[in-house]
């Protein structure tokens, strides 16, 4: 059936793909396996079917089991976590996060590629938090089938991502960072900033202590809890 747009492509190197719908689908496949051990296949089977039983229960009994699975799927997750109603995370065995964090209603973020959180981190609702993405390069394959490119993402102490923002692969979002609403993060940002628009700027810096504050020591903010 043509497709839209269709005469725009390049018929010297017009995307060949792996043939039959079948193919296609083993490709995709094969790629998924070679990119992901066994064991984090079963991994990932246990963040989908227990993340979907868990995700909408409501109340604290819903906080509570949620902050236990993702303690069992987490990499390291430290204490317990504030993990809303609707918030979707997978590829949990890259994610090590700190204490005190919390993932508002239908956040997604994934760990594929490696994502490190902080302590007291915020995550706002329908916000995206990815450390990965497709390869898109070569025009000789549908990017479907060309694989992933995985970038370590970081996100430091005391952030807070709001609502509807999003952070993209590879970023270092530095201790302090305020992400505004709608942001989107293309560019490391600058401990302590405000960054707001898209692609993300800064804006301004949060408060500087004045001499008579007498702040608290990192420990004394994050009391080991449970
Ligand atoms: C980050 C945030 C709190 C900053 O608010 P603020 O301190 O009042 O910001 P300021 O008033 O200092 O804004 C400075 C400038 O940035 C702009 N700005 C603020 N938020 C912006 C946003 N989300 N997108 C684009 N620009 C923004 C302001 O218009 C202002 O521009 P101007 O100087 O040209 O007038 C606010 O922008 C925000 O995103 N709030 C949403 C919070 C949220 O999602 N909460 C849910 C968390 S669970």
């Amino acid at each position: 059936m043509p497709v839209p747009g269709a005469a725009d492509r390049d018929e010297t190197t017009a995307a060949r793909s792996s043939g039959s719908t079948g193919a296609r689908a083993l490709t995709i496949i094969r790629n998924y396996f070679r990119e992901h051990s066994l064991r984090e296949v079963f991994g990932i089977l246990a963040e989908q079917y227990l993340g979907t039983l868990l995700r909408s229960i409501p109340g604290a009994e819903g906080l509570a089991l949620r902050s236990l699975l993702y303690r069992g799927l987490f990499k390291k997750l430290d204490g317990f976590a504030f993990i809303y109603q609707g918030a979707y995370i997978d590829h949990c065995h890259g994610i090590s996060a700190g204490r005190s964090l919390s993932i508002n209603s239908m956040a997604y973020v994934s760990g594929r590629g490696g994502l490190t959180i902080g302590d007291g981190v915020l995550i706002g609702p329908n916000t995206v938090v990815v450390s990965h993405n497709h390869n898109y390069e070569s025009r000789l394959r549908p990017i479907s089938e060309q694989g992933h490119r995985l970038a370590p993402t970081f996100i430091g102490d005391d952030c807070m991502i709001c609502a509807n923002s999003v952070v993209l692969a590879g970023v270092r979002v530095a201790t302090g960072t305020v992400v505004s609403s709608g942001a989107i993060v293309t560019k490391d940002t600058e401990p302590y900033s405000i960054v707001a628009g898209i692609p993300a700027r800064h804006i301004r810096y949060r408060d500087e202590p004045t001499p008579d504050d007498q702040p608290l020591t990192h420990e004394e903010v994050y009391q080991s809890g449970p």
